[in-house]
């Protein structure tokens, strides 16, 4: 890919909004999720269908493990239902499925089922759905500095090895291209901790659609102004 590519080979997204949609029907904010987990299935889908190798999604941050115990076990049981639900569909589709963030926080039923889709969906071409589940770039970005720290500790590198490179390898990203654009539901502009290493030069685009009512039809048109921005990477 050059520079001056606009190919959106990655896409990234924060949904948010769910709860202010169940708010606004006076559901509680776990009929948010659930409708919120029912567009996931249909974005995963429609991403594939529009050629995107990469998709990103911000299922769960380090920050929501402070909501209510109801709310967070109600966004458990929603990802359980949907890590049972998915082997079939990403297998038909050819998607491969990765998590990332701080694994050691979840259930051992969670853990095991997610590395259970990791391996049973390793050799899938066609996309890479990349779960953000318990994820923090910050932490994410200090244990890349403790590994590199560790790493020349024991005499392994010197300072001067440190490079960009290096750094991007110790990410939980490491094996895929930054994003080329990030999409926030909602109307808040704001990163809230996302990738925020990985995004340096990514589009950002922000729309006040609530996640649970974000559809394939936005996605595309979303995507057409992408495809029309200049990136010039901090080029003339
Ligand atoms: C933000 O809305 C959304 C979340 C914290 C969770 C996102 C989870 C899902 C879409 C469902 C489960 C995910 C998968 C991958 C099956 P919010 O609760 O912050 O909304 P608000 O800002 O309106 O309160």
């Amino acid at each position: 890919m050059t520079d001056t590519d606009n190919q959106l080979r990655h896409l990234a997204i924060i949904m948010d909004g769910n709860g202010r949609w169940a708010k606004k029907r006076g559901l509680p904010r776990a009929m948010g999720h659930r409708k919120g987990a029912e567009t996931v299935k249909e974005i995963v889908r429609a991403a594939g269908e529009m050629g995107v190798r990469y998709l990103t999604l911000y299922a769960f941050s380090t920050e929501n493990w402070q909501r209510s115990e109801e709310e967070v076990s109600a966004l458990m049981d929603l990802l359980r239902q949907y890590l049972k639900y998915d082997l079939k569909e990403l297998q038909e589709n050819g998607v491969r499925i990765i998590f990332i963030g701080e694994r050691r926080m979840l259930d051992d039923d969670i853990i095991r089922q997610m590395a259970h889709l990791e391996e049973a969906t390793a050799a899938n071409e066609k996309m890479t759905l990349c779960i953000a589940l318990s994820y923090g770039s910050r932490q994410e970005i200090v244990s890349a500095a403790q590994k590199i720290a560790a790493l020349a500790k024991r005499g392994d590198i010197s300072p001067e090895d440190v490079d960009i490179k290096m750094f991007s390898d110790m990410l939980y990203t490491k094996d895929m291209p930054d994003p080329d654009l990030l999409i926030r539901t909602s109307g808040e502009q704001r990163i809230s901790n996302y990738l925020l290493w990985q995004i340096a030069y990514a589009e950002l685009f922000f729309t006040p659609t609530l996640w649970p009512d974000f559809g394939k039809e936005e996605l595309a048109s979303i995507i057409q102004n992408f495809n029309q921005r200049e990136r010039r990477y901090g080029k003339v």
